[in-house]
């Protein structure tokens, strides 16, 4: 059985499309027709980006777990809801059928409510990818406590301001957790983050690797323990807290081109539908198929397509807890042939690196029960397309390119696999829904293609169910990050390519944004890093072009402090920022120099930097607005 909003030929894709731009009111309640409501919406969309205000299914009561789990009960209890393969390939792999995952579910909900969290709290989960965590992110949603779900590669600085922010007063974590050969002492870094926040009530421990942690009297408490107690009360079947469709469902934090990462706010039933609604179309997912999705569930990505799309869907979705390149560079395919994997979803900076290790580790791998390929997170170059294409999905898979963001929920910008034509390093169509517009500096639109592409900044007209809705606690922050850069128009802080076909090639940020391995980092949030290391004056950070990360960080670093062995600072400096960040901030190079080019009025020239940390040394524009123009030849010497 198919789903009843599912596009199955690029004619209905074009009558879809029509339909969602036509009559967008008569069009999403129709698909959300098709959930699980406790009570129907009385309005189905309320908004202006002025302020911005956007307010789906107004009135509509729910709760998406029930979506997630209760709903498929009567028909789909037995289907593996989470087949779960972890780090080490000699140990077990596990399963979860629906009842099993609904199961847990109430169980853990039961033992948050019997730790005092309840709707409206905020909760951060610190944890591995095991399957606890997805029970962990849906106990959460079952009682309509908000969860924020904090990447396990995030140091304790980073944990504090994201507690500090949301003031979380509980958190979920792991003892410890293993990606590969390295094993992660989360809890350890959770007690580093909590020096600086008494707040915190309580923290549940899961036992992953028994690692020793300190667990103190009255706060921490261990998750296997806490389950005993009510399991010994008989797991009372603790009925889903009734949500209003605009109640928050999450909190994730993403970094923007200024401050602090900002805590992006979705809401339960705009989220659930637009989840659900791309999950469905974009990867043409058929009952029974399973479904990996190798992102983390600290990211957006894992949110929306490892937990809540497939599982509202009733689909399987695999979860893995390690890395692709351990033990071996094969890992990959031994998990879609021992599984039988039919849709693939990964990100290009993963296929650029097992590119890296040729065709030897596909050796006897049987992949044939691939269907479709996704890809996610930054653009991908031809090459590594034509890779995938070629030795992963023997071309006969279609390869899906979705184009999406923390701040949209879901895909916005996507082929549908096998339905609408596809393009290497092209998303090309819009979801039903989406209205792109591409305007210059100024904010007009552009109409006049040059070389054949119409060039400008991406921006959106109307909102799709999924939009962002706040960043927490600081509405203004939301309306001056998204929708203040051109009047009425979601800025989406990426830059575009349109064909005459209308397709969309996005080429990548235009803003002081860094996508590294297909994570983001701000620039700025670098560099106040950089600058929190003593003897450090100044520092700008750029990106550059990395062939397997996609782009690297350099840092141009000012420094006049005592010692005097350069590379000593470096690794210091770089040891910072592992301490202000985390691992997956730190500067693939450090150049230091006597000053930055900057314009009389104080402004520092990234224009400049890029250029050169990119190896042009040529053209690098004008330079005669510069305070000191000689600046930029030192610089342009002692590139590294
Ligand atoms: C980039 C990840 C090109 C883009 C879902 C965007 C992409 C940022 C693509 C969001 C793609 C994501 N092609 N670029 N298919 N997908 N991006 O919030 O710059 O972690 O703004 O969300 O990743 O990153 P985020």
């Amino acid at each position: 059985m198919s789903y009843p909003f599912q596009i199955a030929s690029f004619d209905e894709y074009e009558k879809a499309y029509k339909a969602s731009i036509e009559q967008p009111e008569k069009f999403w309640a129709d698909v959300a027709d098709t959930f699980s409501w406790r009570k129907r919406w009385d309005e189905v969309l309320e908004w202006n980006f002025r302020e911005p205000k956007v307010e789906w299914f107004k009135g509509g009561k729910l709760n998406i777990t029930e979506n997630c789990l209760d709903r498929h009960l009567e028909s789909s209890a037995d289907t593996p809801a989470i087949i779960w393969e972890p780090n080490d390939p000699t140990q077990k792999s596990r399963t979860l059928t629906y009842r099993e995952l609904h199961f847990k579910v109430v169980q853990f909900a039961n033992v948050l409510r019997n730790n005092g969290i309840s709707k409206g709290d905020r909760v951060c989960i610190y944890m591995g990818m095991v399957p606890e965590l997805a029970i962990a992110v849906l106990a959460c949603a079952r009682i309509g406590a908000i969860h924020s779900v904090v990447f396990g590669g995030f140091s304790a600085q980073s944990i504090a301001d994201r507690l500090q922010d949301a003031s979380a007063n509980y958190i979920i974590t792991c003892d410890g957790a293993y990606r590969g050969n390295k094993e992660i002492p989360l809890k350890s870094v959770i007690d580093d983050a909590l020096v600086q926040c008494e707040f915190v009530e309580k923290v549940i421990v899961l036992n992953r690797t028994r690692t020793p942690v300190s667990m103190i009297r009255g706060r921490d408490v261990w998750w296997d323990e806490e389950v005993q107690k009510v399991d010994s009360t008989g797991n009372p079947d603790l009925p889903a807290v009734e949500m209003d469709a605009e109640d928050p469902l999450f909190i994730l934090y993403t970094s923007g081109s200024t401050g602090k990462p900002k805590g992006v706010v979705h809401t339960v039933a705009g989220y659930m539908v637009w989840t659900t609604y791309t999950f469905v179309n974009v990867f043409q997912y058929k009952r029974g198929e399973i479904h990996f999705c190798t992102a983390d569930i600290g990211w957006i990505t894992g949110h929306s397509y490892i937990i809540y799309g497939p599982l509202c869907a009733g689909a399987t979705s695999l979860m893995f807890e390690g890395i692709p390149t351990w033990p071996d560079a094969g890992r990959f395919w031994d998990i879609i042939d021992k599984h039988t994997v039919n849709i693939l979803y990964t990100a290009p900076t993963a296929i650029r690196s097992l590119m890296g290790f040729g065709l030897d580790p596909l050796k006897g791998k049987k992949l044939d029960s691939l269907r479709v390929l996704g890809t996610v997170g930054e653009p991908i170059n031809e090459e590594a397309w034509h890779w995938y294409n070629e030795n992963i999905g023997k071309s006969r898979c279609p390869i899906v390119d979705t184009w999406w963001q923390t701040e949209t929920a879901g895909c916005l910008i996507s082929n549908l696999a096998g339905i609408t034509p596809s393009k290497p390093g092209w998303a090309t169509l819009p979801l039903p829904g989406v209205i792109p517009k591409i305007v210059d500096e100024k904010g007009d639109e552009v109409v006049v293609a040059e070389d054949g592409f119409i060039k400008g900044n991406l921006c959106l007209t109307a909102p799709w169910p999924g939009i962002l809705r706040t960043t927490y606690g600081d509405h203004e922050r939301c309306r001056t990050n998204y929708f203040a850069a051109y009047p009425n128009l979601y800025f989406t802080g990426d830059g575009c390519l349109k064909d005459s076909n209308g397709f969309y090639r996005i080429t990548g940020r235009v803003d002081d944004v860094l996508n590294v391995s297909g994570h983001r980092i701000g620039t700025a949030e670098v560099e106040n890093a950089i600058n929190m290391h003593t003897g450090v004056v100044e520092s700008a950070v750029v990106g550059y072009p990395h062939d397997i990360k996609g782009q690297g960080i350099y840092g141009f670093v000012i420094y006049n402090g005592l010692e005097k062995d350069m590379e000593l600072i470096r690794k210091d400096i770089t040891l910072t920022v592992t301490r202000i960040i985390g691992p997956i901030a730190k500067p693939d190079k450090i150049q230091f120099v006597s000053g930055l080019p900057k314009t009389r009025s104080g402004k520092i020239m990234r224009r400049i930097l890029r250029k050169i940390a990119e190896g042009e040394t040529k053209n690098l524009g004008d330079t005669s607005t510069l305070l000191d123009p000689g600046i930029v030849e030192e610089i342009k010497n002692g590139r590294v």
